[in-house]
Parts: structure tokens; sequence; C-alpha cells
């Protein structure tokens, strides 16, 4: 049996459909190119059925996205399938993942069906994926709670019907890593076609075991495992992808198995994913928290300086985190400015460039350090004002513990300067206020978060909003060393994001049932 572990990335799906981790079209691209080059083999893009949204985001990546197989959800209804079809067609690689429930209580509650029904809908499914692709996969929703008998007589049945992949989920994060381990070893001794599929895990963390029971899978047999970036996903999450992944190339010496994804990309991925979604990852998170690496007692500091790993088992280096290091001031040239982007793996076009060498020279005016981080904010901010409708001109505030805040804002749109000024229950509100009596675009802010990028007074502060205009949700971001100015490019990112409608699509909420 090989010993290679296939990452089965569902960030895009299981991940994306817990509440406050939506994203548009265009997110889901920049996220699903990052997930390529972090080499998974297979994305989980959505579940075309689903919506409109999620529809269009499949065929979206699958037409856009090179390197890994793109996956798309289905039930085992062929309507379902005949939909993940339609969106997964123009992929190079593509897999029809399609599931139904296995345990007597989601038969008896949610399905209302009985057992041999059950079956039939199985391979119905299974055999009417095939007919599109070569590769199905077919998921036991709550394979952990189901009579193991009848999970390994539906397995059989759906391997003899074409499934190359056979997923085992523990859909409401119930197992024990021992116990799940022999789970999967039982399915491997009894299925008796076993050998045509690749066992599958999908692990939920309601325990915070999801990591472990994925492992405790994989050494007894399964050579798939299903997870998503910083472990978001349905309730509690899914398994982390840095977890397993890092457990695996960290513990070679007990896990003689091997993936294929670039470590020195993980970093990178997970910020993109806080930065799109605008939630961070608690600081303690193992792999890409922003202590994973800090050594803060005298004791391990010292250790550490006489001999690394005397507290430290892997490098930030091997997940690709640089430490923030000082790279140009006020006097670096363009040069220096494109080489150092050239560095960080930032391509920019001519325009692009031009912009952010603009912004990066205002910014070593008011700065006198400047970071790597900061120079990934500058252009950011940079490519996301591209598409800018109206533009921030002027903005002026007034607060104080005895005065009403107030904000005069004047904003750009074509060739056209409009200005109006706020009220507000602070600068910030005032300042929406404003924008929204000069847009006309009545919105509700849902969130609001903000973070220092680096270190210092004089740091970037970089403000992520979400915003509901007429219900749909939307996430603006903005970047400034000033936070109330920060704060109005965000929620101006956020508008322009609906008054650029034809150009950003967005997801709309699901109207079908969530799995
Ligand atoms: O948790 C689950 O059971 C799922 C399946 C659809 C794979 O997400
Ligand atoms: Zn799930």
């Amino acid at each position: 049996m090989s010993n290679r572990v296939i990452i089965f990335d569902t960030t895009l799906r299981d991940g994306e459909q817990s509440p406050g981790f939506s994203m548009n079209i265009e997110e889901k691209i920049i996220m699903a190119k990052q997930l390529a080059k972090l080499n998974v083999d297979v994305i989980e893009a959505g579940f075309p059925i689903a919506s409109e949204g999620d529809f269009e985001a499949v065929k979206e990546i699958a037409r856009n996205v090179k390197g890994p197989t793109i996956a798309g959800l289905s039930r085992v209804i062929i309507k379902d399938i005949d939909r993940a079809w339609e969106a997964l067609k123009f992929a190079k690689r593509n897999r029809i993942h399609t599931f139904v429930a296995t345990s007597d209580i989601h038969l008896k509650y949610q399905l209302k069906k009985g057992r041999e029904e059950v079956l039939d809908d199985a391979v119905r499914g299974v055999k009417h994926a095939k007919k599109y692709t070569n590769d199905v996969e077919f998921s036991a929703m709550d394979a952990v709670r189901s009579d193991i008998d009848y999970l390994c007589l539906v397995l059989e049945a759906v391997i003899d019907s074409g499934a190359t992949t056979v997923n085992i989920p523990d859909t409401v994060g119930y197992a024990i890593p021992y116990e799940f381990g022999k789970m999967i070893k039982t399915i491997k001794e009894n299925v008796s076609n076993i050998d045509k599929a690749i066992i599958s895990v999908h692990c939920h963390n309601d325990l915070g075991l999801a990591v472990s029971n994925s492992i405790s899978a994989v050494q007894n047999g399964a050579r798939q495992v299903e997870c998503t970036i910083n472990g978001i996903g349905e309730r509690a999450g899914n398994a982390s992808m840095e977890e397993v992944v890092m457990a695996v190339k960290v513990r070679r010496d007990f896990l003689p198995y091997i993936t294929r994804v670039k470590t020195k990309e993980i970093y990178k991925t997970s910020r993109l994913l806080c930065t799109i979604t605008g939630i961070s990852v608690q600081p303690n998170k193992a792999i890409v928290g922003e202590n994973a690496f800090a050594h803060e007692s005298g004791i391990h500091q010292d250790g550490v300086l006489k001999e690394r790993t005397t507290y430290e088992i892997m490098t930030p280096e091997s997940i690709g985190l640089t430490k923030s290091r000082l790279v140009l001031g006020k006097h670096s040239g363009r040069h220096a400015f494109s080489k150092r982007l050239e560095d960080l793996g930032i391509k920019l076009n001519k325009i692009e460039l031009d912009k952010a060498f603009v912004r990066f020279k205002k910014l070593a005016d008011i700065k006198k350090e400047i970071f790597d981080e900061d120079l990934e904010v500058i252009v950011e901010d940079e490519i996301a004002k591209a598409e800018e409708v109206y533009k921030l001109e002027y903005i002026q505030t007034t607060t104080g513990n005895q005065t009403l805040p107030t904000a005069t804002i004047k904003l750009k749109k074509g060739k056209q300067i409009i200005q109006d000024a706020g009220i507000g229950d602070g600068p910030v509100d005032a300042t929406y206020k404003a924008i929204e009596r000069i847009t006309g675009i009545p919105g509700k802010l849902i969130s609001y978060s903000i973070r220092a990028v680096t270190g210092g007074k004089d740091a970037i502060g970089e403000v992520v909003v979400k915003v509901s205009f007429n219900g749909e949700l939307v996430t603006g971001k903005g970047a400034s060393t000033d936070v109330i100015e920060a704060s109005a490019k965000a929620y101006l990112n956020a508008v322009n994001k609906v008054a650029g409608k034809t150009k950003v699509k967005r997801v709309k909420e699901l109207k079908s049932p969530r799995v």
C-alpha cells in the first residue's frame, strides 16, 4: 500500500459554509489559486446545487484553477449530480463527491427512509455520477454512528458501482482516536473490494479530536484526509490541514507517510484566509498562530538562543514564516522596492507597481521602518482599489468626550467630487453615516475588526468590516497608519463591491440545507 496521503481540502465547501466565513466568487478563486500553490491534491470548491453562487464558484474554479483535482459536492440525488457535473465539467481533473447518511438516527429522523432504500439511493447515485467521470467519491454521512455491518454493506455496494474513494465522515465529531482507527481497520478487513478504492476520512472537531482522529485513521489504512485551512468548518470546524500535514512531516519517525503539500506555503495560505474572511486564528493556534513560534519565558528564550531545537520541533521557515525584517526606508528606490516584492513572491504589473510605489513612499514618510507585512498590505490595498467606484479624497473627524462625533468626507466618483458630513456614536460611526449619505447605498455594519500589521506605535492598522447590504453580506478591507482612515477605506471597499456589481458577483446565502 502506498504511503502517500492525499490531501483533500474542503475550505471552500465545509469551511465556507460555517457562519462568518462566506466568500464571494472572486475571493474563492483567489483562495483556490493559493490552495493550488500549496499543492493540495483535491480542492472541494462547493456544493453546486445549493445556490446559484455556489454553482458559479465551482464552475469558475474548475475553469481557472490548474493543478489539483476539483471536486463538487452533491447528494445522491440525480438532479444534484447533474448540476455538480455542469459546474465541474470545465476542470481538467474533476471529481463528483456524492453523499448520503447511513446512521439509523439520520435515516429515521432526517431522511425518513429504511436501510434498503438508502442503499439503493447510494448505488444509483454513484452509478449516475460514474457516467460523467471516473473519479467518484462516496461519503457515508454520520458513518461513525452507523451500524458497522450496514456501513460495510453500503461501502461494498458503492465500490462495486464505481466509487473510487469512500469517505468515512465523523460528521458530528464524536469519535475517539483509538475507536476511529479501529473502525477504519474493520472496514479494511471486512469490505471485500476495499482494495479498489481509497479510504478517506472527514473529521469534525466537536471534541477537539479531529486531527488526532484523522491521524489514527491514516495509521489504520486511510489514505485521504479531508481538512480545511485553519480548521474552519461546520460548528467547531474540520481537521486543520496545517496540523495534519505538519504532524506527518515532523513525526516522520513515527508516521511513515508523505503528503505533496508545499509546507512553505502554509503560513501564506492561512493568512490569506484570515484576510479574506476577516477572521483571525487564535494566537495559540498550532502551526499558524501568532505565538506558535514565540518564546516568552526566560528559560525557553535562553534555551532557543543556545540551541533552537531545545524548544522548537520545527522551524518557522518550514511553514514559510520569515522573520519580520526591516527591509526598506524612505530613501529606498523603486528598484529595491520591486526587488523586495519579487522576493516575497508578489508579482505586479507596471500600473500596479507604480501605484504601490507611490503608496510606499507616502508610508515611508510616516513610518520609519517598513516591514514585509507592511508591503503585503500596501499591495493588497492597492490592488483592491483597482475596482474603485468611489474613491476617498478627504476625511476629517472630530471627536472627544464632550463633543458630538462628526465626520466630513469627500469622495470622488468618476470626475465628480461629492462631499457630505455625518454625526454618529463615535468617529467611525460618523464616518460610515457620511459615506452612506454620499453614496446613497444603505448598509448595516455586522462586524468590525482592527489589527496592527506590525509592532510599534506607527504600525499600519488593518480594518476588516462585514456589511450587510439588503441582506447581502460583503467583506471590506482597508489599511492606513490612521485607524479612522483605515475604517473609512474598509467600509468604502465593501460599498465599492456592491456599487461595482457587474464586476463582483456575490455568493447568495444557501437555500438548501447545509451539510
Ligand atoms: O461532515 C460531513 O459528513 C460532510 C459530508 C458531506 C462529507 O461534510
Ligand atoms: Zn463535514
